[in-house]
């Protein structure tokens, strides 16, 4: 059997910040690779690489938001996405709203989601985390549609 690792360019994602918050360092990561996982309760699941800050913080911490970005908004999936929080904040250029205990939301996301943390998986280079959703709000429906 022959893989063909360009197969992943066929597979389609949305864009998200998710947003950790542990004691008072905040920080935004852009993700793709979310999906949801359970209606009822609402539920979604994430894969997150072993070596990102987020990884760090979401071990540390029961609660994350998530951001829906809108396809207006890829300077900031850009910046979220290719600098890490261990050598910038990227929550201070933005303009944000403070979810429970001062979560870091988008204020003009397409929608967004508070989520508890329900359990975490091991998953080759990445750890999923899996995740009930707590509080959410629709605030647009241009959320914007991504292939790597
Ligand atoms: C469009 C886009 C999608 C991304 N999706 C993911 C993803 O699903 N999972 C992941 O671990 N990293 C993903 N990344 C990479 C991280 O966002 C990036 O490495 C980030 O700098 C890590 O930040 P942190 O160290 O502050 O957590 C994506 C980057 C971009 C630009």
């Amino acid at each position: 059997m022959m893989m063909d690792p360009r197969v992943t360019k066929n597979l389609t994602h949305g864009v998200y910040l998710v947003g950790t918050k542990v004691g008072e360092k905040r920080n935004l990561m852009t993700l793709a690779w979310l999906m949801q996982s359970s209606s009822s309760p609402l539920m979604i699941s994430l894969a997150v690489s072993v070596r990102h800050l987020t990884t760090e913080l979401l071990r540390k911490s029961n609660l994350f938001s998530v951001s829906i970005l809108r396809p207006a908004q890829k300077n900031i999936a850009k910046k979220c996405g290719t600098i890490s929080g261990r050598t910038a904040d990227k929550t201070a250029s933005l303009a944000l709203e403070d979810g429970p205990e001062g979560l870091p939301i988008l204020k003009d996301a397409a929608g967004w989601l508070v989520c508890r943390k329900t359990a975490e998986v091991p998953c080759g280079d990445h750890i999923v985390f899996m995740a009930e959703v707590i509080d959410s709000a629709v605030q647009g429906d241009d959320a914007m549609v991504y292939r790597s």
